[in-house]
């Protein structure tokens, strides 16, 4: 073969598969591909506001010591049980000022709560510091709203 002959073998592999490729490319744009395709790692979004709370009467122990032992890991080294404030506000009385369900989307939806409830901007102003979204579901935050009602001398 001459150089002449390789050179256009050679021009004519590269045209053909920048075709393909350019071809490959508008398929895969055509169909959007999903989040998981990407795989791009998506934040946790607690999804939905929480619009109304079933209150327990007597309280369930059962979730009284379950919220408790999750107060303990992921709360406690900002919220004292007293009304004293560490990093956040002291949790005595807190469900005798604020309503089930704003506790509720407080610790699953603290972002939207910051954004857009002024007694939670109001708390962020005293505080100086953002609450972290804890990744709790709707679930455990029920429970420690139980815990929370034990602390406040429910029943
Ligand atoms: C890194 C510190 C930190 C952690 C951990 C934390 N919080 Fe908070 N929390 C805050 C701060 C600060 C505020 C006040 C609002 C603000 O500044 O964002 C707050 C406010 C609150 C309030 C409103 C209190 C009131 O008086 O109205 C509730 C309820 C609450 N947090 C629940 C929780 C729960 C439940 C957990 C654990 C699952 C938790 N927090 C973990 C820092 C924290």
């Amino acid at each position: 073969m001459s150089g002449k002959a390789t050179l256009f073998t050679a021009f004519l592999l590269l045209a053909f598969f920048a075709c393909t490729s350019k071809k490959e490319a508008e398929e895969k744009a055509k169909k959007s591909p999903t989040a998981s395709e990407l795989a791009i790692p998506q934040p946790e979004v607690h999804g939905t506001e929480i619009k109304s709370v079933e209150l327990t009467n007597p309280l369930k122990a059962e979730w009284v010591s379950t919220g408790k032992s999750i107060y303990e890991t992921k709360c406690l080294a900002c919220h004292k049980l007293t009304d004293e404030r560490v990093v956040g506000p002291g949790w005595a009385g807190v469900t005798k000022k604020r309503q089930p369900v704003w506790i509720m989307n407080m610790i699953t939806n603290v972002d939207m709560m910051l954004e857009t409830d002024a007694e939670a901007q109001k708390m962020l102003e005293e505080c100086l510091v953002r609450m972290p979204n804890q990744n709790v579901s709707e679930e455990d935050a029920r429970k420690i709203l139980e815990f929370m009602r034990f602390n406040d001398g429910e029943k």
